[in-house]
């Protein structure tokens, strides 16, 4: 079934953007990419949160993920097959797309956050689970097989398993709230 397909071969585009964007924090930037600057509201361009270490682990991530997805595909396209579907376009350089896409996106959601006044760190639901899969989708869109239910999944996927991962990392006292 079209739907069932989609929602498998979502996970297919997830795995690498989930990659870019859950592993900069492990890199502990200390070298903003907006250099400190401010924008003309004397608010920071995108803030502390935002380093070129945090940008270069979450691009190695994500790429070397797709790049394994790229190696396996072969195995999972025989699965695929029996049901008819055929797993999108996988390559290193899909991988570096969806990591590129994810980790721009990310940053547009801070930009949009210090306009609003939010600090770095500070909540912004939706904002901050969704730009990095806009992000994501709207780049390596061009060079891998995205369908729309595809992408409703994504948007719909996301903030369900962030809430989800919470709440387990909550569970195992890993988060000291469950949000
Ligand atoms: N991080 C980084 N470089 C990036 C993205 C993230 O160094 N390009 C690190 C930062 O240490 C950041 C952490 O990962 O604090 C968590 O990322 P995120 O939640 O996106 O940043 P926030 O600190 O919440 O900042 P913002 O309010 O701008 O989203
Ligand atoms: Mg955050």
């Amino acid at each position: 079934m079209m739907l069932w397909d989609a929602f498998v071969l979502s996970w297919w585009i997830l795995f690498p953007a989930y990659a870019a964007n859950m592993f900069p924090p492990f890199a502990k930037g200390r070298h903003p990419v907006d250099f400190g600057a401010n924008f003309f509201d004397g608010k920071r361009l995108l803030g502390d949160g935002k380093t070129f270490e945090g940008l270069a682990l979450g691009l190695l991530a994500g790429t070397l993920v797709g790049g394994l997805e790229a190696c396996t595909r072969p195995f999972w396209n025989t699965i695929a097959g029996q049901y008819g579907a055929v797993m999108p376009t996988m390559t290193i350089w899909v991988g570096f797309t969806i990591a590129l896409g994810a980790l721009l996106g990310d940053m547009a959601g801070s930009f949009i956050k210090r306009r609003l006044s939010i600090g770095r760190g500070g909540n912004a639901p939706l904002l901050d689970q969704l730009n990095f899969i806009f992000g994501a989708i709207a780049l390596s869109y061009w060079f891998t097989e995205i369908s729309i239910w595809m992408m409703l999944f994504m948007f719909l996927l996301t903030p369900l398993i962030h809430r989800l991962s919470n709440i387990i990392g909550y569970k195992i006292k890993v988060k000291s709230v469950p949000w």
